[in-house]
């Protein structure tokens, strides 16, 4: 048996899931050179939130981020997650968008990229995968995990088996919302490792507390890669501690090889950080323990508190039974996503509205709508026609690949993004996030003249475009 590799998390997911993706570059920055000597497989440092993140409350630009990180961390491999032909954003993108985006990412310094579509529809992972592999990135295909009538360890294996043929380099698990039990990992890692010849990856949440048992199991069966954070930032909505598995392997034939004295500087560092983020109420301690609902909804951690904050705004909190138990029915009406960034708040939002409304798709979501036209793709079964006709009326259904219905739109995005443009790479940042965006041109333009931002913030409500 080969030594099980390790990806870190902690400049990605691990703060992502725990403190809403606020850790700043300068809170990175001085133990950066300590994570490159420990001899991660990869750390995740880049994709998922952390872009938005940079942009709309951090004030730095995600770009830049990248290459400082690279420059420090010159022997660890940079890992990202990508959304497919959604990139960073929340729409469906032209294909000369999403090539040009994985260019840049690698060469950023993106070394491994983590591709993957919420539906599990690799039509729309397909043009990244070309890209990437194009760009001489290490593609990483994701299979999305999820529990429902219409998944199950046999099919999970036919995606994983089609992923490799399409070119994918590894395959990663990729269980957001922590449902995976250890038993399932086992089985479904074993699968895997009979049908595919690519490494295997497992990335799953502590949110139900089965995390590090799920772990376990698919290292015995075999899995070559896991996800972990280190622990100051592990456990609760984030994922098995690193050090934990670390110490847990050694002396077997999983043994990481990793040394818990330099991992033990790492974690000093970051120990200090979540003292501070404890103290400013950025890590609220609710998310460090186990969340038991996601055993029972298969909701994810981050969904369920998006349904309760809905609510509250409606004033019907005493509704969250109601609702929870309306989640499962509008998944299967909508033909079973998985629930991950889009589809967890596509459902979860019409699941309120079901049930604050009174009665069942009275309201309807324009993302709804789109969801169950075919606009994000297909679904893991078709959505019943009669069903579909109740929501989308007369308008057409999509079954071709989305993106195929999309013009060319990256001429446009540089016209519109032309008069702020001070790097290549911005027209990418405008491309995803438009006016959060031009907002950070902006205050980068009037810190570089000196200008006092809030000062022509007041005078500039109204922003162009
Ligand atoms: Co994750």
């Amino acid at each position: 048996m080969a030594k099980l590799k390790i990806t870190e998390t902690i400049l990605r997911d691990a703060h992502q899931s725990l403190i809403a993706t606020r850790m700043t570059l300068d809170e990175m920055l001085p133990i950066l050179s300590a994570i490159d000597e420990v001899g991660f497989h990869s750390a995740e440092a880049w994709g998922g939130a952390t872009f938005d993140s940079c942009l709309r409350f951090l004030d730095e630009d995600p770009w830049e981020r990248l290459r400082i990180i690279k420059k420090h961390m010159p022997k660890t491999p940079i890992q990202m997650l990508f959304r497919g032909q959604n990139m960073l954003g929340y729409r469906h993108y032209a294909d000369d968008v999403v090539e040009y985006f994985v260019q840049k990412s690698i060469a950023n310094g993106v070394d491994i990229l983590r591709i993957f579509d919420a539906l599990n529809d690799t039509r729309n992972m397909r043009t990244a995968i070309n890209a990437c592999k194009k760009e001489g990135g290490h593609l990483q295909a994701v299979i999305c995990y999820t529990i429902s009538p219409a998944h199950s360890n046999e099919k999970f294996i036919e995606l994983g088996k089609e992923l490799e043929e399409s070119g994918a380099d590894s395959i990663c698990i990729k269980d957001m919302a922590g449902l995976i039990t250890p038993y399932a990992a086992y089985d479904l890692v074993k699968g895997l490792k009979e049908q595919v010849k690519i490494p295997i990856q497992l990335h799953t949440h502590y949110t139900s507390g089965m995390a590090s048992m799920a772990c376990l199991k698919a290292i015995e069966a075999g899995v070559d890669i896991i996800d972990t954070a280190m622990s100051p930032l592990a456990l609760g909505s984030s994922h098995p501690a690193t050090e934990s598995m670390v110490a847990a392997l050694q002396g077997t034939e999983h043994d990481t090889g990793l040394d818990l004295n330099k991992l033990n500087v790492v974690r000093e560092h970051f120990a200090k950080l979540r003292e501070k983020y404890l103290a400013n109420g950025l890590l609220n301690p609710k998310l460090l323990g186990v969340d038991a609902n996601t055993l029972l909804y298969q909701v994810p951690g981050g969904m369920l508190s998006n349904l309760v904050s809905q609510l509250k705004q409606a004033g019907k909190e005493d509704q969250l039974d109601a609702v929870l138990q309306e989640v499962p029915r509008v998944r299967a009406d909508a033909g079973y996503p998985p629930l991950v960034t889009p589809s967890s708040q596509i459902v979860g939002t019409q699941a309120v509205f079901n049930v604050i409304t009174g009665e069942r798709y009275k309201m309807v979501t324009k993302e709804f709508k789109g969801l169950v036209r075919g606009e994000y793709g297909k679904t893991a079964v078709p959505i019943d026609p009669e069903f579909r006709k109740s929501i989308i009326g007369d308008e057409e259904p999509i079954d071709c690949r989305p993106a195929d219905l999309l013009q060319p739109e990256l001429d446009k995005l540089r016209t519109e993004a032309g008069q702020w443009a001070e790097q290549e790479e911005d027209v990418l940042s405008y491309a995803q996030f438009g006016q959060v965006a031009v907002k950070f041109f902006e205050n980068r333009r009037n810190k570089k003249y000196g200008i006092d931002s809030e000062h022509v913030d007041m005078q500039n409500k109204v922003h162009p475009v």
